[in-house]
């Protein structure tokens, strides 16, 4: 274990090249439970052919050296050092190969990194480091090698046993045991590896590759979830088909397989050709997963089948990098997920998630770029940043230069890079190359931190009929940088008469008016935009798709609101100027209650949801979406000083307000919806659900509404249906709750994942008793600290989504999630440095709940042995 204090950062400007080619990497497995012994045999070929001799570095880390050997011969403890996770070999001959034996323990691995035991099977995660807790190897990812894996086991106990690439021979052994053989003719670096060993049965389908190629597919399960692999396998093949579609890219092996665990620290992992997956984003029955595990689903298969060309085939030079491949691969989930369902939907989905978790991530203790410059611990850097901002960068390239452009970026950047390490900025490179065009400015997203601020002012001349917006740009400064850049920011905007017409757009200096939508490029601080020819003073539509991750401030008035929430042809700037209303209210009553003055329903949104509520052209999704209220955290960082109970309780009265006010057209619209239709799983389907849903939350504000989620839960045929109804009941505090859960929890209680949703209803509920309850829940069977599926949706629900909760004001919610942030480090390190992020908003607290907060965060940091994982974290939050 790493210690905490003496943790160090490790910089991005002290990149060195390995000076080593490894052509060929063969690996041989005696697996068991307990104890696995690992023989490694590594061809090393010095780049440098000058040189006479070179130091051979190697990483590893828990592992119990049983032999080494150089060119044949047995080295002993004088001939190489080992300090820390380091192994050095002083003077190694140009060509050297080197053998390696080492025994591990998979069984006593708590912390899901390396080869490790799920269940009653073995399986291994690399990424980032892990693959120096199976052997010893230069553990970075530029080094890329050929593997040849063999694995022998008692077959019995191992009948399947599973690497990366094709499957090259196997045999019997005596004793009842076996062994397999598989090459991967691909060069890749050690975080793609992957051996599963175990008893798993699986459901076979094939795909057809554009030039003719038959790929085997296969979905390795635990044998009583074969009934639940089929939208995962659908979801496999039109990735596979979409991929070839939009991106031009095939898959280049004849086999594919996803491999299910129970016991994973995140979503799911691409190594090649042998992804391993959470359960969570595999297995699915409709009265198992929810519309939003479906998507799921559909969208975690993308990712990873999309890693195979960006990430895999081009991979990262070093961790700093990790944006190169994930930020560009979750543009191409989001864009598959948008390409299958409703795109509209889909966007609206990703600001969302984008806003309530990457906008404080970067305002916080560990803001940071899409591409950091130092790091202790890379495993804190799989963040909503480098991912979901990354993803955002790669969408403003594809908003620059169109779908075409992007895509001609894209072939030169595959021309030049497949096979190789790179960087972000051989990315940068290849689209400006590809498109003639400068981007050097636009790089400036890749060093920055900090979410830009546009504030946006407007002036009408009735005279001249000239429109004038004026933009200026201003980033604050953040934790780990003071002073920032102008950023290129790219923007759409429309502009509406007051019917909610667009207008025509023509600029002071154009010849012709075109089309409803302009595409506005600002790249200094401060920009000035003139539009002619406008005959009335419009209602700016304000960048429309949501064009660039940056805070938009205008002063909107209710009316303007009013009309882009009726009439605007962008779903985005419908959705947001319906939560710019909402938060308006909410926020409004907040500061009322604060000053002791009764609150009040405003009648613009009232008038507004009216509208929402009686819209029978647009997708039901998306009135969905537009009437779920900004949640609380969202709220809590819009404020000065957040004021966790004043939120919860003006959030409440404006939704009960709303809910009773128009409690006929909410039952009127839920009726419609809830037409006794059997369970589909089309986008349709999804869409009428999610609005049905929306409305049932509001009725249960009613009288009328806890008869209504009795019925549905009773008549329910689908996991959204019965969660929506169970949920609802709990939060408005039914006497119904309890029977519902309990009825709950005796149908699944032998299902890990559908308990995981147990967990997470009751988790959830608002208030200072919950904590009680949570204590309560962790001594339940279903319930296990060693399980990250578990602590996420008990522990990290409530201290994540529970403001009432985890924020009681006598410290109950502090002091509890302290103590499972220091049990879990000792389990789990990277599942407690998630954990213990909970606390990083801290300062924006008031000053009792600050110093409550800084004691806890004061009282983990001493914990003796702390994680460099657990550490930086804290230690961030504290500086
Ligand atoms: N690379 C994985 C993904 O984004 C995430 C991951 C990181 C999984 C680290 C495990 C460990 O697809
Ligand atoms: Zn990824």
């Amino acid at each position: 274990m790493k210690d905490g204090l003496s943790a160090k950062s490790i910089y991005r400007k002290d990149y060195m090249v390995y000076p080593w080619d490894i052509n060929q990497l063969d690996l041989y497995f005696d697996i068991g439970s307990e104890s696995t012994i690992v023989r490694a045999e590594m061809k090393f070929h010095l780049k440098d052919e000058e040189k006479a001799t070179q130091d051979i570095v190697l990483n590893g880390s828990d592992l119990q050296l049983v032999s080494l050997s150089l060119n044949g011969r047995v080295l002993r403890g004088d001939d190489y050092t080992i300090d820390g996770e380091t192994l050095t070999i002083p003077g190694a001959p140009v060509k050297s190969v080197l053998k390696t034996e080492v025994k591990i323990h998979p069984a006593s691995n708590s912390a899901l990194e390396g080869l490790y035991l799920s269940g009653a099977f073995l399986l291994t995660q690399c990424e980032a480091q892990g693959f120096r807790k199976i052997t010893w190897f230069p553990d970075r990812p530029d080094v890329m090698t050929t593997y040849r894996v063999t694995m022998e086991a008692a077959r019995s106990e191992f009948p399947v046993l599973l690497s990366n690439g094709n499957e090259e021979a196997s045999g019997d052994l005596p004793a009842g045991r076996h062994w397999v053989r598989w090459h991967d003719p691909f060069p890749k670096p050690t975080y793609l590896f992957a051996l599963v060993a175990g008893d798993l049965a699986l459901v076979e389908d094939h795909f057809e590759t554009r030039s003719g190629r038959d790929v085997v597919l296969r979905i390795y399960v635990e044998v009583e979830n074969l009934d639940r692999c089929g939208h995962a396998m659908e979801s496999l093949i039109n990735a596979m088909h979409w991929d070839e579609e939009r991106f031009d890219l095939e898959y280049d092996l004849d086999i594919y397989h996803v491999v299910a665990t129970n016991d994973f620290n995140m979503g799911a992992m691409e190594n090649k050709s042998l992804n391993i997956f959470n359960s969570k984003y595999v297995l699915a029955r409709p009265d198992t997963a929810t519309d939003a595990d479906y998507q799921g689903i559909e969208g975690v298969i993308g990712h990873e089948y999309f890693h195979n060309w960006t990430g895999n085939r081009v991979t990262c030079r070093d961790w700093f990098e990790l944006t190169l491949k994930e930020g560009l691969t979750v543009f191409r989930d989001e864009e598959f997920s948008a390409d299958m369902q409703s795109r509209a939907v889909k966007r609206i989905r990703v600001i969302r998630d984008l806003r309530s978790r990457q906008f404080p991530e970067d305002d916080g203790p560990m803001a940071h770029p899409i591409r950091p410059d130092h790091y202790v611990e890379i495993n804190n850097f799989y963040t909503a940043t480098v991912y979901q901002k990354g993803a955002t960068i790669i969408r403003m390239y594809h908003t620059l230069l169109g779908e075409s452009g992007f895509q001609k970026g894209m072939k030169l950047y595959f021309e030049r890079h497949d096979g190789q390490a790179v960087t972000c900025d051989d990315f940068l490179a290849a689209m400006a190359d590809a498109n003639g065009v400068n981007l050097d400015r636009f790089g400036r997203w890749y060093s920055q931190s900090g979410t830009p601020q546009v504030h946006i002012s407007d002036h009408y001349d009735a005279a001249t009929q000239k429109y004038t917006l004026t933009l200026k740009q201003h980033t604050p400064a953040t934790r780990d940088q003071k002073s920032k850049k102008a950023l290129v920011i790219p923007f759409a905007v429309g502009l509406l008469t007051t019917n909610g017409e667009d207008l025509p757009l023509q600029l002071e200096n154009e010849t012709d008016a075109t089309g409803g939508t302009r595409l506005l490029v600002m790249e200094e601080a401060q920009q000035e935009y003139v539009f002619i020819n406008i005959p009335e003073a419009p209602v700016p539509s304000l960048f429309r798709d949501y064009s660039a991750p940056v805070k938009v401030f205008y002063d909107y008035s209710p009316m303007q609101l009013a009309t882009l929430i009726a009439y605007d042809s962008d779903a985005y700037v419908r959705w947001d100027a319906a939560q710019r209303m909402a938060q308006g209210a909410i926020l409004e009553q907040c500061q009322r209650l604060a000053d002791g003055k009764d609150m009040r329903l405003d009648s613009s949104l009232l008038m507004a949801f009216r509208g929402i509520l009686s819209d029978r052209l647009a997708d039901p999704a998306l009135l969905a979406e537009a009437m779920i209220l900004p949640d609380e955290d969202y709220l809590a960082e819009q404020m000065e000083v957040v004021d966790v109970d004043g939120i919860h309780v003006a959030r409440k009265f404006i939704k009960k307000g709303l809910a009773n006010d128009l409690a006929s057209l909410f039952a009127k619209r839920y009726t419609e919806l809830n037409d006794g239709q059997h369970y589909q799983k089309t986008p349709g389907a999804m869409a009428h659900r999610a609005l049905k849903n929306v409305c049932l939350s509001y009725l249960l504000d009613t009288d009328a509404g806890e008869s209504l989620a009795v019925a549905q839960l009773e008549s329910s045929d689908n996991m959204t249906d019965t969660l929506a109804a169970i949920n609802g009941l709990i939060l408005v505090d039914s006497p119904m709750a309890g029977a519902a859960l309990s009825e709950f929890e005796i149908k699944w209680k032998e299902d890990a994942l559908v308990m995981d949703k147990w967990f997470t209803m009751q988790a959830i509920k608002p208030g200072p008793d919950t904590v009680n309850r949570v204590k309560e829940l962790m001594q339940h069977p279903a319930f296990s600290i060693q399980n990250p599926n578990k602590v996420r949706s008990l522990i990290g629900v409530f201290a994540m989504l529970n403001p009432t909760g985890f924020h009681a004001a006598d410290d109950s919610g502090y002091e509890f999630h302290a103590d499972r942030v220091i049990e879990l480090d000792g389990l789990n390190p990277q599942i407690a440095a998630r954990m213990a992020s909970a606390f990083n908003r801290w300062k924006r607290y008031d000053d009792d709940r600050k110093k409550l907060m800084k004691a806890q965060l004061q009282r983990i940091a001493v914990v003796d042995g702390l994680s460099g994982d657990v550490s930086e974290i804290i230690n961030n939050a504290l500086r």
